[in-house]
């Protein structure tokens, strides 16, 4: 895995940063920065607009990463609609279906949701009038038997995360939406695919999804891009589009306006051209390592960091079922105190609520550290994390 490091350049720069922090953001491979730097050096120009060669050029790089991100998810390209992230992809989603709902309908969400999430589907119930219902855990999983009782034929939405953010959990998504088809016919189910798309490979024909989402910078791809995935028929007789202006519109009149079929209606203006075609040189990149080397490699990692970290802190989340997100305390320590320590041997990690305040109330913690791994990640910045960890518990305990 060593090789694979040498594709970030980051590594070369900072030759003895221990980048623990991938859930939060990953670092960025060459090839991603490459296509980000030909747009801007050679081929900079607005797309969908032009009728000149740069503009067909920067189009053409545009829709194409739009094909490597269908590809990375098994959906069709007319499904992909590029965003800035996941908050702007649940926002979205919250803003265009709340509309249809009343104070008879319910939304179903799980105790791990982070706060991009949860935030606009209770902004929304304020609105108009739904309830929000949440499904419990067990043990750290998702209790199906709590969905089972939650579901019912007035749920209209489930939203919930592919991979917990904080304890690194896989739910089962696949026997939830197959749940939700059984119970709410016509209910829509949303993943929040952030954490699990650069870990797990997804293929939103199996999961039977209705929307997914994720954020380009949590797959090795640039800051501020996205994707929103929906099922083509949704996309074009369910969903509103949610932005209003240039290059969404076949037809504009003083009046008003109709749309052009999607994905093309659900990005007005000018989008983040770069950010997009970056995002699609990082799905190739994923594609290219591929998922078993991928998984492979990060099982063992992550089972490598659970035996080391087992006797020195509480692990908080579980041993099986998981990625290598792994949220920890030791107790009299604060978590704080924690990343602010291993920061002096230039390891990255993070700590307090990782944006779910309410899932470390549920599971009444008062906040955790967290450390968690990208390709690049290798067992011997794993085992000095385990002796600054050591190194602390001597100082405070
Ligand atoms: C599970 C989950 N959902 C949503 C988000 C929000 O992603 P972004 O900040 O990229 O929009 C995150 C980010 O940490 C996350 O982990």
């Amino acid at each position: 895995m060593e090789a694979i490091k040498k594709h970030f350049p980051i590594f070369r720069h900072q030759k003895d940063l221990i980048y623990l922090d991938s859930a939060a953001t990953t670092q960025t491979p060459q090839v991603v920065i490459d296509a980000l730097t030909a747009y801007y050096t050679n081929y900079r120009a607005n797309v969908h607009r032009g009728f000149y060669a740069l503009a067909t050029k920067a189009t053409n790089a545009y829709e194409s990463a739009r094909d490597s991100v269908a590809h990375l998810i098994k959906a069709k390209r007319e499904e992909i609609i590029f965003t800035s992230g996941t908050t702007m992809g649940l926002n979205s989603l919250a803003y265009s279906l709340s509309p249809r709902l009343s104070h008879r309908d319910n939304v179903v969400l799980t105790r791990l949701e982070h706060h991009a999430n949860l935030v606009p589907w209770q902004e929304m119930a304020k609105h108009y009038g739904f309830e929000l219902r949440f499904i419990e855990l067990k043990k750290y999983e998702l209790d199906l038997e709590s969905a089972k009782k939650l579901i019912d034929a007035n749920t209209k939405i489930v939203s919930f995360t592919l991979v917990s953010n904080v304890l690194g959990n896989i739910t089962p998504a696949e026997e939830l939406i197959r749940l939700v088809r059984q119970k709410a016919p016509r209910a829509l189910a949303i993943v929040d695919a952030a954490q699990a798309i650069a870990h797990l490979p997804i293929d939103v024909k199996k999961l039977d999804c209705d929307f997914l989402v994720f954020s380009g910078h949590k797959m090795y791809g640039p800051t501020g891009s996205g994707a929103l995935y929906g099922k083509k028929m949704l996309l074009d007789e369910h969903l509103e589009p949610f932005f209003f202006g240039g290059e969404m519109v076949r037809s504009v009149s003083y009046e008003s306006a109709d749309w052009m079929p999607s994905p093309h209606k659900f990005e007005a203006g000018t989008p983040n051209i770069a950010g997009a075609i970056g995002l699609g040189a990082a799905a190739d990149f994923i594609m290219k390592l591929g998922w078993k080397k991928i998984q492979n490699h990060e099982s063992e990692l992550t089972a490598h960091a659970l035996k080391k970290l087992k006797n020195e802190v509480t692990i908080i989340g579980p041993v099986r079922n998981r990625i290598g997100v792994i949220a920890f305390t030791i107790p009299g320590v604060h978590p704080h105190d924690i990343a602010d320590i291993l920061n002096q041997k230039k390891i990255c990690l993070r700590a307090g609520y990782h944006c779910a305040e309410p899932l470390h109330h549920y599971l009444n913690i008062s906040a955790t550290a967290r450390a968690s791994f990208g390709i690049y990640t290798t067992k011997k910045e794993i085992d000095a994390l385990a002796k600054g960890i050591q190194k602390i518990k001597k100082m405070f305990l």
